[in-house]
C-alpha cells in the first residue's frame, strides 16, 4: 500500500496548503491512505467540526489529534459523530471518541490508525503510551486482518519517541512522531520492517516559532511574562510528514521517504 502520514496543519496557513495541494498530492502518488493530524488547524488550538470536514474533503481518510484535541469544545461532542477523528488513546480517563480504529482502504484492505501520547517533558501527566499502545495493537494485528498499521506518538522527547518505534517495530508499517512541528532527518526503516521519523513536521508557516507568529514568542522568551495569544504565522505553509509503502502480504514498509512540499523548507517527495 502507498500511505501518507501529514504532521500537525498549523492555522489558516496549513489549512491552505492541506486544501491546495493534498488533491495534487494524493492522485500523483497513488496514495491509498491518508493521515492529517489536525490539532493546530483552528487558529494554533484544536480543530472545529468544518475544518475537520474540509481536511477529509481534501483528501484525508483519517485526522489525528494530539494534546490540542480537545482545545475547541465543540470537538467534544463531534469527536463521536465523526469516527475519522482520532484523539490520543492516554489523553484522559473517560475521553469522548477513540484512539485507534481500523478504516477500510481500497481493494479490500484494511488500515489502523492509532496515537498516543508521550509523558516527557508534556505538560500533563497521561498514562503511559507503552502499555496503552501495545493493548491497542492487540485488537489490530499487522498482517492478521490488517493491512497497514499507521501509529502517531504525539511527544516532545525524541528519546520517547524513538524508543517506541522499537517497541512497535514488527507490529506496525509506519510509528511517526508529531507535536515538536519541525521535521527530523531520521527516516528510516527499523529492523522488522516499521518506518519511523522522530518527528514528521507540521502543515505551517516556517518563518515563525513552530507555527506561530513570532512576536509573541519571543516576547515570552525574553521576558518571562505572558501578554497577547499566540496567533499562526501567515506565510505560505511547508506541507510536511512521510511518504511510506508497505508489502501487501506483509504489511511491513519497503520504502520511506520524508515529505516536503512548499513553502521554506527545502523539497521532499518520492520518485
Ligand atoms: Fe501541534
Ligand atoms: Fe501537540
Amino acid at each position: 500500500m502507498r500511505l501518507m502520514y501529514l504532521g500537525d496543519v498549523v492555522g489558516r496557513s496549513g489549512r491552505d496548503a492541506v486544501a491546495a495541494r493534498l488533491p495534487e498530492l494524493r492522485a500523483r502518488l497513488k496514495l491509498d491512505f491518508v493521515v492529517v493530524n489536525a490539532e493546530n488547524a483552528a487558529a494554533g488550538f484544536g480543530c472545529t467540526a468544518k475544518i475537520a470536514a474540509d481536511i477529509l474533503a481534501a483528501g484525508a481518510d483519517a485526522i489525528t489529534l494530539g494534546d490540542h484535541a480537545f482545545d475547541q469544545k465543540e470537538m467534544i461532542a463531534h469527536i463521536d459523530r465523526e469516527p475519522r477523528i482520532l484523539r490520543p488513546l492516554n489523553i484522559a480517563r473517560t475521553p469522548p471518541g477513540a484512539g485507534i480504529r481500523i478504516f477500510s482502504a481500497p481493494r479490500g484492505k484494511r488500515v489502523a490508525v492509532a496515537v498516543a501520547l508521550g509523558r516527557v517533558f508534556m505538560k500533563q501527566p497521561y498514562d503511559d503510551p507503552f502499555s496503552a499502545l501495545d493493548a491497542a495493537l492487540k485488537t489490530a494485528p499487522l498482517g492478521g486482518g490488517v493491512d497497514a498499521v499507521m501509529v502517531e506518538i504525539h511527544a516532545e522527547a525524541t528519546s520517547e519517541k524513538m524508543a517506541m518505534g522499537a517497541w512497535l517495530d514488527g507490529r506496525a508499517s509506519l510509528v511517526v512522531g508529531a507535536h515538536t512541528h519541525v521535521p527530523t532527518a531520521d527516516a528510516q526503516i527499523l529492523a522488522k520492517g516499521c518506518a519511523y521519523q522522530s518527528d514528521a513536521g507540521m502543515c505551517g508557516d516556517y518563518d515563525s516559532v513552530i507555527g506561530m507568529s513570532r512576536g509573541e514568542p519571543l516576547r515570552r522568551f525574553i521576558t518571562g511574562m505572558p501578554g497577547e495569544r499566540f496567533s499562526p504565522a501567515e506565510g505560505e505553509a511547508t506541507l510536511c510528514g512521510v511518504f511510506v509503502e508497505t508489502d501487501d502480504l506483509t504489511g511491513r514498509a519497503v520504502r520511506v521517504v520524508p515529505v516536503r512540499v512548499g513553502g521554506k523548507l527545502a523539497p521532499s517527495l518520492p520518485d
